[in-house]
Parts: C-alpha cells; structure tokens; sequence
C-alpha cells in the first residue's frame, strides 16, 4: 500500500479490558486526526494474575485481529500485556508495535532528581521486572522501587475512585514506597489514573506521578512524524471492540473514556 492511503489507516489499541479506554483519551487528545479501533478483552480480564504463557496467546490473538481490520500501527495499552507479550508480538507480526513500558520510563527518568524511582502495577507487571529492566538500561544509576496493587483493579471497576476504603488500601500499598523517598512514581497499570488523585493524596505533592498512558500517546506521536504518516483525518472514526460484553461493561467504559460509546461485541474463536 502506498503511503498515501497509509496515512489515514486507523491505529489499533488493545487492552485486557476497559482500562485501556485510558490510553484511547490520551491518544484522542495528543492525535486527534487519527481513528482508533480498540479491543478489551473481556473475557479473559484480569491478565494480572495470569500465567505469562495466557498473557502471551491472548495477546497473539488481540493482535491477529487488529492487524486483520487493518490498522498501520498497534498500541499495547495493557501494562501487563506490554511487560510479558511485547517482544513476542513485535516478532510475530510485521507491523510497529509499541507497548507502555518503555515510553512510561523514558519519562519517569526524565523527571527524577534523585533517582529513586518508584513503579506500582498488578502482580503479574511487577513479577516480570520489565520496568526495572527498562529503567536500568536507560540508566543504571537509578534506585528502583517496586509494589503490585492488585485491589486497585476491582476497586476502580466497583467505580470506587473517591473513596475511603480505596484511599485507605493506597495508604496500606503506597507506605513503603513514600518511606523509600522516591520522587518519581509510574503508574504502570491502565487503571491507576482513574485514581490519580488519591494516589497523589497518599504520596504528598513532591512526588511526580508518570501516567504511562500519556507517555506512549507521545512516543505514537514522534513514531509517526518522523515516519511522516501522521493521520490528516477530518472525521476521524473509533470503533470499540469487546470479547465479552455484560451490560456492565459500558457503563465502565464511560467512566474510563468521559464520553458515551457503541460497542461492539466480537469472538476471537
Ligand atoms: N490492563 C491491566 C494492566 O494495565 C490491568 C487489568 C488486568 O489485570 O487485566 O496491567
């Protein structure tokens, strides 16, 4: 296909769920010329506490589909699919694939001063070590930090973002971490901006919390700039693709996107 019809090719974004809808806002505001087609996989959520071997043949699959609905370029919305699957996906399939890892530390090293660097994510981001791989290759002098917090996820899906009991839990995860003296935090979980706030609450204002949403959004935006095949979209389409759809999906899928959406619901077979 010549470059010309390339350009307007939408991007593909798939996530274990409906956390990555956290992504699409990013992309929408920073792209907002380029359609979207986005797959949760619902079906199989949460991917946290899955085995590598499950993240990686859902993640092959999420994929295929993307890539058959013909999309120029795929984002790895999901922290754990991203931290486990990436490296296989980029060698199945010819086609640029970016996962959340490396943009979400490239910036958290950009804004550390004193080089203690905090990461939280679910149980499965965190057993991997790709951030603190990721980290260190971009600086070995780093001190890093780790927590899983995997009540985050169910609490955030409960619609429990201001809550006592949620702010409580991030008091009881974050403790270590704000004692570390970290000055950097990534939020290294689809879900965690949702609940930006009580996070920033519990660990004081000194410390800068890296959406990692935002940063590969970003890194989309430089890939395709500089391959020169920025989207010239005036009407721009998102499509919304589930594997499992309960009626409760879209109500979450709302809250994650700030806007009303028709979804789709599709089987990976
Ligand atoms: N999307 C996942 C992530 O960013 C969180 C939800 C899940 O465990 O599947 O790690």
């Amino acid at each position: 296909m010549d470059k010309g019809n390339r350009i307007n090719l939408p991007i593909g974004v798939f996530d274990s769920g409906l956390g990555g809808l956290t992504v699409v806002r990013a992309i929408k505001k920073i792209l907002p010329q380029e359609s979207i087609i986005y797959l949760g996989d619902t079906a199989h959520l949460p991917y946290g506490t899955k085995s590598s071997d499950s993240i990686i043949k859902f993640s092959l699959a999420n994929t295929r589909f993307l890539v058959k609905k013909g999309v120029k370029a795929i984002v790895v919305a999901c922290n754990t699919s991203s931290a486990t699957a990436l490296k296989k996906l980029q060698e199945f399939f010819d086609i640029p694939i970016f996962g959340v890892i490396e943009p979400g530390s490239k910036e958290a090293v950009k804004f550390t001063k004193n080089k203690r660097v905090g990461v939280i994510g679910t149980t499965a981001t965190i057993r991997s070590k790709a951030y603190q791989r990721e980290l260190k290759r971009i600086d070995p002098g780093l001190e890093i930090h780790t927590k899983s917090c995997p009540l985050f996820v169910p609490l955030i899906e409960e619609g429990w973002v201001d809550n006592e009991i949620t702010y409580k839990v991030a008091e009881i995860y974050l403790g270590e971490l704000k004692r570390s003296n970290i000055d950097t935090l990534i939020l290294g979980c689809t879900h965690y901006p949702l609940i930006k706030g009580t996070i920033q609450k519990v660990m004081g204002k000194s410390v800068k919390l890296i959406d990692s949403g935002e940063a590969v959004a970003l890194f989309l935006k430089n890939f395709l700039k500089k391959k020169k095949i920025l989207a010239k979209n005036k009407n721009p389409f998102y499509h919304y693709y589930l594997t499992d759809f309960p009626q409760r999906f879209k109500k979450i899928a709302e809250r994650f996107l700030g806007e009303r959406i028709e979804i789709k619901k599709i089987n990976l077979g």
